[in-house]
């Protein structure tokens, strides 16, 4: 079983992403992961996130840079969503995302284009969406349990900036896919989101 869970930024979706991998016993693929390793490595590499060329180069940063705390950042997903609008960026990072989907005995990918373009075929897609407020207001509070300052006003323009640019771009636009049930979770805590993904798995693997 493939399950594809694919959503804007702050939406809940790695969450019920990692809480599906772990109640059926399935490898997890953060997908955001890759394109932010991308865009954190033309920063190393003092390039042009915008620049077709740069962006390509730095596809083949090294493994040990997803465990940098720095990809987690709100100024690298920035870059990543940069980074993500070239279509040579986003066939650098397929192979690799495809044969995650596809190994034996299924997994749990969560990202912008699992259900459109990364595993079209599962029958099992998730488009996990909440509204800027409750989103902005989610990261808020994390960053501020981190101890990091931040305005919630700036928070929820770059949230909106970040989802504009996914949806509009021409590489495999954030959208939901052809099948895919969408979840809002504006209203649900983490445990309520959690039971409502898994009642929708069960329905589409059915
Ligand atoms: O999920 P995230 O916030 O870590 O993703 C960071 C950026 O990476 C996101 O703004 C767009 C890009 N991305 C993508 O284009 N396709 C994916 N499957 C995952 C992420």
């Amino acid at each position: 079983m493939i399950i594809a869970v694919d959503g804007p930024t702050a939406s809940g979706k790695g969450t019920i992403a990692k809480a599906l991998a772990t109640h059926y016993g399935l490898p997890h693929l953060d997908t955001g992961l890759l394109y932010r390793a991308v865009g954190r490595q033309v920063a190393l590499n003092g390039g042009n996130p915008d620049d077709a060329m740069d962006a390509l180069a730095a596809c083949g940063f090294a493994d040990s840079l997803l465990d940098d705390p720095e990809l987690r950042s709100e100024a690298t997903g920035g870059l990543a969503s940069r980074v993500s609008v070239h279509a040579g960026v986003r066939q650098a990072l397929y192979e690799r995302q495809r044969a995650f989907a596809t190994q034996a005995g299924g997994a749990v990918l969560d990202g912008r284009d699992i259900g459109t373009v990364i595993a079209p075929e599962t029958p099992v897609k998730l488009f996990v969406v909440a509204s800027v407020a409750a989103r902005a207001a989610r990261r808020h509070a994390e960053m501020l349990a981190q101890g990091r300052a931040a305005s919630l006003e700036g928070i929820a323009a770059d949230l909106a900036a970040r989802d504009e640019r996914d949806r509009n771009r021409a590489q495999a636009p954030l959208r939901a896919a052809q099948g895919a049930v969408t979840l809002d979770t504006s209203d649900l805590d983490r445990n309520a989101a959690i039971a409502a993904a898994i009642a929708i798995v069960e329905a589409l693997r059915a």
